[in-house]
């Protein structure tokens, strides 16, 4: 079994390891000329953005050759993920890809600016994230089927959600009005867990592009806590709790 996945605080990559197989970041497949994975089971672990998936995903769907008898999505979010698996299962069938089994995992939502962090990491109990965790692992290790289902009213949900909310949300300039405060000791940290290398960092500053993801890698991961938002609905910064900051460096850099 082979999981592709894309990280920022780390849930996904947590839920990656807990279902097991081989793992390939996505970051990382995207700088090869060439992606070609096959194996008896393959899948997706990536965050739900803006009701939608994050750009580097529909981009890597849309160029991997991917061959495999059992293709699975799994998306992590804080609230809700049936409609951005519905963007999936669109694009898995333009590839010709046959999803059998999607589904989602509720988990800290690492969204800064309407989400405190200490109040969604109180609230991880209640999610009871390891039996959601515990039932999505048996259901893949029994290649079981929990197919999309294309209806009607998801499909108008898509384009409501697509039209009126993910561009007020998630958009590739964002980082640009991202500030680096004077904690900030040059140390690059930033750009190392950034997936889509959108941030420089010299003597002079911190430098963002305008290719970000709107990850947050860069917010959540920075040891001095010295990048923010301009509004953000807390203080505290989240990475999940099983993973090292080592690990999203890895993953990403
Ligand atoms: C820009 C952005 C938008 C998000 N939008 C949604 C959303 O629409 N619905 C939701 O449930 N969670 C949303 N989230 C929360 C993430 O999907 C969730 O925290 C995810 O588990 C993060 O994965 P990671 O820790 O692997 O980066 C959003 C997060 C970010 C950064």
């Amino acid at each position: 079994m082979t999981i592709c996945y894309f990280t920022a605080s780390g849930n996904c990559l947590y839920v990656a390891r807990r279902i097991g197989g081989t793992l390939l970041s996505i970051p990382q497949l995207m700088r090869q000329e060439k992606i070609e994975i096959e194996d008896d089971a393959v899948g997706i672990v990536c965050p739900v953005y803006a009701v939608e998936l994050p750009f580097m995903i529909v981009d890597f769907m849309k160029r991997a050759d991917i061959k495999t008898d059992y293709f699975f999505f799994i998306l992590t979010c804080g609230y809700g993920y049936e409609v951005s698996l519905g963007h999936a299962e669109v694009i898995a069938r333009e590839r010709g890809w046959d999803l059998k089994y999607g589904n989602g995992v509720f988990m800290v939502d690492n969204y800064l600016p309407f989400f405190d962090m200490a109040e969604e990491i109180s609230k991880l109990p209640g999610k009871n994230v390891e039996g959601q965790l515990d039932v999505i692992c048996a259901d893949i290790q029994a290649r079981k089927e929990r197919r999309v289902n294309l209806t009607t009213e998801l499909k108008e949900q898509m384009a409501f959600y697509h039209k009126n909310h993910a561009p007020k949300v998630i958009n590739k300039n964002m980082a640009l009005d991202y500030t680096v405060n004077d904690a900030c000791i040059r140390c690059g940290i930033c750009a190392k867990v950034c997936p889509a290398n959108n941030i420089t960092v010299t003597e002079d500053g911190v430098r963002f592009s305008d290719h970000c993801e709107v990850c947050y890698a860069c917010l959540h991961n920075c040891p001095q806590h010295a990048i923010h938002l301009p509004k953000e609905a807390g203080t505290k910064q989240f990475r999940n709790e099983h993973i090292t900051l080592a690990d999203i460096i890895k993953s990403n850099e």
